[in-house]
This record gives structure tokens, sequence and C-alpha cells, in this order.
């Protein structure tokens, strides 16, 4: 897509000018935390060429402006879904799963098995077509099932683009995503396809996908009671500032004793120091203090 709309770009002369650019950059940056540098200008004019296209639109000026005067109220999903980065893969950070499966998940069934609910709640923020809940899925299902009987998981899955839910939610899967998957896995946990691979209902059933935009506060507040939340790579697209926002929130939808991880290459540095870094093999989780952990 990329190359073709290039050419189409230089030949039909519709350019984001600088001025527009900025204001267009300041109105997402408010709605969704993404911050776009100035060299990602035509990331967005090329992502965003379609939708101006779309709307018979011809110049950046009048679409940036109708939407700024919320003139197309409807067309702001549309421009998120056209912006977000959803790269996304099953089983995609060892490191951190073999964490969850050899220490996490271990200490909060011992945990849930005291509590009066007697449940583990695990929220993926920022979940993409569904690679990274449904993975968490398998991995309770193959190394924990005989627990799962006595404890009910609960998977929240939330993301800001309405179209990679909807992908989320069918659980059809093409070769590149299920790559990193073991044979066996991919066997017991996904019915083969004519155009890929269908997740199975007992792993569908675990997880439920909910719109979120991690930005909204108050959406966020109505989030608590959680044991993990997993926020991986989407707060490197967002500046300190709305960092800090949203670790805030995630720290408050978390029980105490409660573990929040990130992206391989994301850390906490320089945003809160409410947590305690935890060390694991190849890995650093962060943990929300509590008097009985
Ligand atoms: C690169 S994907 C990460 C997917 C998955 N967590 C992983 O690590 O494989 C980043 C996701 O963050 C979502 N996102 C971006 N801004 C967001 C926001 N303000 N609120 C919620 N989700 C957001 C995007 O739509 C995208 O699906």
């Amino acid at each position: 897509m990329g190359i073709l709309t290039n050419i189409e770009l230089s030949g039909s002369n519709i350019t984001l000018s600088e001025p527009t650019f900025l204001r267009l950059r300041d109105f997402i940056y408010q709605r969704t935390g993404i911050f776009f540098p100035d060299n990602k200008k035509y990331f967005l004019e090329n992502r965003l060429y379609q939708r101006l296209k779309a709307l018979n639109i011809n110049d950046f000026e009048t679409y940036v402006r109708k939407i700024q005067n919320g003139l197309m109220d409807s067309e702001l999903q549309q421009l998120i879904n056209q912006i977000t980065i959803n790269e996304t893969f099953f089983f995609r950070n060892e490191a951190q799963l073999e964490a969850l499966e050899r220490h996490i998940f271990p200490e909060l069934f011992r945990r849930a098995r005291q509590r009066p609910g007697k449940s583990i709640r695990i929220w993926s923020a920022a979940c993409s077509t569904g690679e990274e809940p449904y993975t968490l899925a398998i991995l309770l299902q193959e190394k924990f099932r005989p627990l799962l009987t006595g404890i009910r998981v609960e998977i929240l899955a939330t993301d800001i683009n309405s179209q990679v839910l909807q992908k989320a939610r069918q659980g059809l899967y093409r070769d590149y995503a299920v790559r990193k998957i073991a044979p066996g896995l991919l066997q017991r946990y996904f019915q083969p396809q004519s155009t890929g691979y269908q997740i199975a209902p007992e792993i569908r059933q675990m997880v439920q996908f909910r719109q979120l935009n991690l930005m909204d506060r108050w959406n966020m507040q109505q989030i608590r009671g959680m044991d993990v939340i997993i926020c991986a790579n989407v707060l490197l697209y967002f500046d300190e500032r709305s960092k800090r926002q949203v670790v805030n929130s995630l720290y408050d939808s978390l029980n105490p004793g409660g573990y929040l991880l990130l992206g391989y290459s994301e850390s906490l540095y320089g945003v809160s120091h409410a947590f305690k870094p935890v060390h694991f093999t190849k890995t650093i989780v962060y943990k929300k203090e509590c008097h009985y952990a």
C-alpha cells in the first residue's frame, strides 16, 4: 500500500503542509496520546490519503478543519483505525511468558485460592488483533488446566482501534501470526481453515474484547481489580506526559500485589516510581507492592 499511495500522492499533488501537519498531530495527540514526531509526517500523509479519497475531499486542510470542528464525528474512529500500528503475533515475548508461567501465574493461583471470589483477572490493554490475550489463554489452558476448574480466570482485552477488535473477535489468523506457535499447540488450539487458522472455542470464550482508549480517564477508572496487566508495545508511541497518565491509570486498575508487564524494549524508567521492578530471566516486570505479598 505504501508504494502505491506514494505514487498516487505525488501524482495527485495532495500533500500535508507543515502547519496542517502540526494541527493534525496535536489533534491526534489530544485524543489518543500518540505523538507523531516531525519525521513521521509522510506516514500520516500516506495513511490518511485513503480517507480523503473515501470522503471525496481534495486537500488535507479541509479534512483537518472538518475533524477539528467536529463536523465529521464518525470520522474520528476511521482516522484512529488508519494511524495505529497494530503489529503483533502469538507468543511474541518468550521471556515474559516464561516469567508468567514459572512465577507470576503460580503466585496468583496461590493467592486466588485464599480470596473469597477465587478469581484471577488479566488485562491485555492494547491487544490489537487478539494474539496477545489468546496467547495467555493458551498458556493457561496448557500449563494450568487442572487449576482452572476451581479458579475463574477472566481475560479482558482492549484496544482503541475498532477494526482490529473486529478481527480479534473473529479469531481467524494467517500463517504470519501463528509462526511462533509450537506445532502441537497449533493443532490443539486452532482449527485449520482454507484462509488460515481459527482459534478454538475454549480459548475464544476465555477472552472478553472491548474498545477502550488508554487516555480516556473516566473509562479507565471503571477498570479495577486486575492481577496482571500487559500493556506492551503501545507506550513507545506516546510522549512522557501521556505515558505517565496511562501508567498512573494502570496502577489504579491493579490489585495490590498485581503486576504490570510492558513490551520488550519498554521500561518505566523516568515514568513512574510507584512500582517495584522485579527481575526474571531476560525480563523485568513491575509489581504494585502490597503489605501481604
Ligand atoms: C503494536 S500494537 C501492540 C499489540 C500487542 N500488545 C503486542 O505487543 O503484540 C499497539 C496497539 O496499541 C493500540 N493503541 C494505540 N493507542 C492506543 C490508545 N490510546 N488506547 C488503546 N490502544 C491504543 C493500537 O491500536 C495497536 O493495536
